[in-house]
């Protein structure tokens, strides 16, 4: 058995929305206490929609692949859709990721939901 599923393989080696948006509506940033790795989340919101997610991460390949996949998991879905998104749901997503490796899908929707509380401030306050 590989030790890396074939999804996740597939994501980490062509990840899907890579980036950043300049006038991103909320950024979420998280770091991995277990190794230092990074995780920036920006999202682009459009009457209650998340119309455009992107991300830039500084880790492993799990954590490249989980970003990939929390990105195309959360692009179009509403604000409340998105932030149902968890960890655990993302990593079966990806077909499973390797017992020592499931810390590295703990970044992803923390990073997600953190851009989302960005955005929920931000427009809080605009109001
Ligand atoms: Fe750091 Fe995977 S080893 S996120």
């Amino acid at each position: 058995m590989p030790f890396y599923s074939e999804k996740v393989m597939e994501h980490f080696q062509n990840p899907r929305n890579v980036g950043e948006i300049k006038d991103a509506d909320g950024i979420g940033e998280v770091g991995n206490p277990v190794c230092g790795d990074m995780m920036t989340f920006y999202i682009k919101v459009k009457e209650n929609k998340l119309e455009d997610v992107k991300f830039k991460t500084f880790g492993c390949g799990a954590a490249i692949a989980v970003s990939s996949m929390v990105s195309e998991l959360a692009k179009g879905k509403t604000i409340d859709e998105a932030i149902k998104i968890t960890n655990a749901s993302v990593a079966q997503e990806l077909g499973g990721l390797p017992p020592n490796k499931m810390h590295c899908s703990n970044l992803g929707a923390d990073a997600l939901h953190k851009a989302i509380e960005n955005y929920r401030k931000k427009s809080g306050e605009k109001k």
